[in-house]
């Protein structure tokens, strides 16, 4: 199973692609993680753009999204918010209008910062987005507290319990892809957390 990662900060030493890094190495057996690099190439989101072709990092991304059998998206929080860049990626994946790239896939969310917090908004916030879009949003957050201080260099997350938290979270979506489980039956989830699978109900 595919599984591309999505890091919302393009930051070189992005405490949030650590994060993704050690969901890769949580994932169970056949589950592949590939952090994808196109976040950062991608224009700006402007339908002026959006004839044929395409441009290049566009056709990429769209390729590499269609690909993945789920997504798993890190994102900082910034000003309360998922980043720019994230939410630029997310504006392309919803297109082309009628037939995303991104589909119904499933999509778990998982966030670091340097706050008490974990970047909770921005992963509420980047939940909220893929649902409307469409995505199979697992109901489930992962908060990495004071981030420069939850690694080991191995790297891990220190915490054995944050550390489980993600191995659930991340099962979850290899669940969800693999067709074992569902949105209802994940919101029972002991983690689950309120209204997050729950796509917006204006009309597209
Ligand atoms: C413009 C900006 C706004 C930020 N706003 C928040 C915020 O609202 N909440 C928060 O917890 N951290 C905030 N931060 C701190 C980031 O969480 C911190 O820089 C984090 O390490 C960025 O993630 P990264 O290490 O993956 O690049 C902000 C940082 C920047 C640059």
């Amino acid at each position: 199973m595919k599984i591309l990662g999505l890091c919302g900060s393009l930051r070189s030493d992005s405490l949030n692609r650590r994060l993704l890094e050690v969901a890769g190495r949580s994932l169970p057996g056949g589950a592949e993680l590939d952090i994808t690099t196109h976040v950062g190439d991608l224009p700006l989101f402007d339908e002026d753009l959006e004839v044929d072709p395409l441009p290049d990092a566009v056709q990429a991304f769209h390729a590499a999204v269609r690909e993945a059998d789920a997504l798993l998206v890190a994102s900082p929080e910034y000003n309360g918010s998922l980043t720019g860049p994230l939410k630029n990626a997310l504006d392309w994946a919803s297109r082309p209008g009628g037939d995303p790239a991104l589909g119904d896939k499933p999509v778990a969310v998982i966030g670091a910062s340097p706050s008490r917090f974990g970047a909770a908004w921005a992963q509420a916030e980047t939940r909220r987005i893929a649902a409307r879009i469409g995505a199979q949003v697992v109901p489930l957050e992962l908060p990495v507290t004071e981030a420069p201080d939850a690694f080991t260099d191995g790297p891990a997350l220190r915490d054995p319990e944050l550390a489980e938290r993600l191995e659930r979270l991340v099962a979850a979506l290899v669940d969800l892809a693999d067709g074992r489980t569902d949105l209802d039956t994940l919101a029972d989830h002991d983690d689950a957390v309120e209204g997050a699978a729950t796509p917006p109900s204006i009309a597209a």
